[in-house]
Formats: structure tokens, C-alpha cells, sequence
């Protein structure tokens, strides 16, 4: 057929994270990250949107099998972040400071290598119902 058709799945966790720099100084850190900075943590019901595109499989009909990408997302992703405290819980948030950003790479990075190839993925990312972010860019 030849067409791209983009498949969504939309899969939901609950994280407590904090903004901090640590390289910078205590007030450095509360002007940029505001109370996302408070010590103690906050959390946020994250929204978390898997695209996957390409064309329909000739015998399917499906770009993928949509059982199977939820599996996949609960299993490498959600299992691993939800009702978790993401800086403390999370290995590689040790390092990386836990925005919505660094999340939605770090999802992309763990599930692009259990797609195939030859399928595009994106991942939307909302951390509030009016705050989203978008990768690839
Ligand atoms: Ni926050």
C-alpha cells in the first residue's frame, strides 16, 4: 500500500521526582526550578503517549501489534517508574536531573531498541495536563 500510518498508545504512571542542579548554589537552584526544587520531592501523574509509525504489515493489516507495544511500555517503563521516586529509585536519574524532558529521551532510549527497525518511534510526554513534551523534536 505504502502509506504510514502513526499507531498511539497511551499508558499512565505516578512519579515523585525534584528539580535540582548540583552544581549550582540553593538559590541558583529555587529561581530556576521554582518548587520543583523543594527538597522533599513532589509528585506528578505522568501521561505518557508511544507513537509508532510506519506502514501496515501486508498480511496484518497492523503497523504493530498493539497488545504487544502495551506490554512492552508496561514491562521496560511504566513497571519501572510508577509509584516510584524517580531521582532516588531510578538508576540512571541519579546522574540526570528527572525533567519531562530528560524522562521522554530516556523512554525513547529503553524502548527503541525492542521496535523493529524499520518503524519510527515518538514519545509525548505530559507532565501536567497543560505541560507536554515531544521527542524526537
Ligand atoms: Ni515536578
Amino acid at each position: 500500500m505504502g502509506q504510514k500510518v502513526t499507531v498511539c498508545r497511551t499508558e499512565h504512571f505516578n512519579a515523585a521526582h525534584r528539580l535540582h542542579n548540583p552544581a549550582w548554589d540553593d538559590a541558583r537552584n529555587a529561581k530556576v526550578f521554582g518548587k520543583c526544587n523543594l527538597p522533599n520531592y513532589h509528585g506528578h501523574n505522568y501521561e505518557l503517549i508511544v507513537k509508532v509509525t510506519g506502514e501496515p504489515d501486508a498480511e496484518t493489516g497492523y503497523v504493530m501489534d498493539m497488545k504487544a507495544l502495551s506490554d512492552l511500555i508496561r514491562e521496560l517503563v511504566t513497571d519501572q517508574f510508577d509509584h516510584r521516586n524517580l531521582n532516588t529509585d531510578v538508576e540512571v536519574f541519579r546522574q540526570l536531573n528527572p525533567t519531562a524532558e530528560h524522562i521522554a529521551i530516556v523512554i525513547y532510549d529503553i524502548l527503541r531498541p525492542h521496535l523493529p527497525q524499520h518503524l519510527e518511534l515518538k514519545i509525548i510526554l505530559y507532565e501536567t495536563p497543560r505541560n507536554a513534551v515531544e521527542y524526537p523534536a
